[in-house]
């Protein structure tokens, strides 16, 4: 668990970051109703899980640098025995001076009567405007106040939003050791539960199966949920890019694509693997396999300071690319295909994305205009993959064969470091791994 000095650090780096006349102001991620009076399941908005290890609904932090003992105010759900009684013990205002450490704690129920004057002497607010949350009513109601005090006493009000919260997203794309410890805690589970699935899948189980046992090690494992809704697709529905039901009845001579990972105390995994049901690939399988690794294998390599997402996934196109073009899938030279993009009929997504508190995860993917450079401390996935429609004009072997191979790839001054790495990969590794569950 991450130390309570580690989130004061970064409420004073952002309070930094947000100037002598700027305000950061995040609310709880709000509640959603499924029906009646029953709810989803709550997880807190990442921004303010990062700034205060806090997971408690109804609440709003608030850092500001025009009132100099408040600085961190955070407004909470109060202490009510009869409430607790329902929903669980809640750190309450003392609790959250306390354990927190922010300067002042008050009921959240008094945040319209005490926010304007926080907001006294701020210029700028960073707040997450335009996501249409329900707390935007409450704060342009606050931000008026702030105005109208203003408008008497002399001092600054709002008058520009800053949005998104792009401080904490730059802070949170470079991460520090508590998360670097957290994502290589939640790869070490990912990684358990994806090789449990090479071991259990066989011909005759539904995908919901082993998704079962995936699960069953996540939870086991002490996570809170997955990531994302896992993709446990066979057969033809490997070709579906975001496959969810999983209730397929696999079959030999099936591959099988697994994109799952688990989300550990707020950090989540990103992983996919593609292997053969029955233990064997068949040719055209493997000769595809083969070709996606090289793929993944060529943009991992291309991973390091210095690079962008661009040029991985041009590492990546290109050697599916030529593949493609040599097995006859597409034609033309490699500059038209690369050109053209004629690798898009079989691989139609990027190589990557940021992964951190959240599998899509914040940041910017652009500075001025251009691709940003890769820093060490940022962590991206690397998964390129082949999918051939069950109607694609091809030579019938390749119909209804779909791979993708993601890892999760950690930035280092030196290159890169794979966080998944202990998951077979090699056609060599998974047939070995799944012939043993053979042997057993
Ligand atoms: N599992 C979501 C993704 O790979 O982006
Ligand atoms: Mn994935
Ligand atoms: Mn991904």
């Amino acid at each position: 668990m991450v130390d309570g000095a580690v989130f004061a650090a970064r409420r004073r780096r952002l309070l930094e970051l947000v100037g002598d006349q700027g305000a950061a102001i995040l609310p709880a991620a709000p509640v959603e109703i499924r029906n009646n009076d029953v709810e989803h399941a709550f997880r807190q908005d990442s921004d303010l899980y990062y700034l205060t290890g806090f997971d408690e609904p109804s609440s709003v932090l608030v850092l500001t640098n025009a009132h100099e003992e408040h600085r961190s105010v955070l407004f909470v759900q109060p202490r009510d025995p009869a409430r607790e009684i329902w929903d669980g013990p809640r750190l309450g205002t003392e609790g959250a001076v306390r354990e927190l450490g922010v300067d002042a704690a008050f009921p959240i129920g008094e945040l319209a009567e005490r926010l304007p004057a926080y907001l006294e002497g701020v210029e700028s607010v960073h707040y997450p405007v335009g996501e249409g949350h329900p707390f935007d009513t409450e704060l342009y109601a606050a931000v008026r106040a702030a105005r109208q005090r203003g408008r008497r006493s002399g001092r600054a009000f709002p008058t520009t939003f800053v949005a998104p919260l792009h401080g904490v997203h730059e802070m949170r794309l470079k991460k520090d050791e508590a998360e670097l410890e957290a994502m290589r805690a939640a790869a070490a589970v990912t990684a358990e539960a994806h090789r449990r699935a090479m071991v259990v899948a066989r011909p005759g189980m539904h995908e919901y199966e082993v998704q079962a046992e995936m699960d069953r090690i996540f939870r086991a494992s002490g996570c809170e949920r997955t990531a994302y809704d896992s993709i446990v697709g066979s057969g033809p529905n490997a070709t579906i890019l975001h496959y969810r039901s999983n209730r397929r009845l696999m079959e030999e001579g099936d591959l099988l694509l697994i994109d799952a990972g688990c989300e550990l105390h707020y950090y989540a995994s990103d992983v996919t693997r593609t292997f053969p049901v029955s233990g064997r690939f068949t040719e055209p399988q493997r000769v595809l396999y083969q070709l996606c690794l090289d793929s993944q294998l060529a943009a991992i390599e291309a991973t390091k300071p210095g690079a962008t997402l661009d040029t991985i996934h041009e590492a990546a196109a290109r050697v599916i690319g030529a593949g493609l073009l040599e097995l006859g899938l597409i034609q033309g030279t490699i500059d038209e295909v690369m050109e053209d993009q004629r690798y898009k009929d079989f691989f139609m997504h990027k190589t990557s994305h940021w992964l951190g508190m959240d599998v899509h995860d914040v940041g910017a993917y652009f500075a001025d205009g251009s691709p940003r450079p890769l820093e060490a401390g940022m962590v991206l996935t690397i998964e390129p993959g082949i999918y051939v429609a069950t109607d694609a004009e091809v030579d019938e072997k390749w119909r209804g064969i779909g791979i993708r191979i993601e890892d999760d790839i950690l930035v280092t001054e030196a290159g890169n470091e794979n966080l998944t790495s202990a998951i077979p990969k090699t056609i060599a590794e998974i047939e070995s791994l799944m012939g043993e569950r053979r042997a057993a």
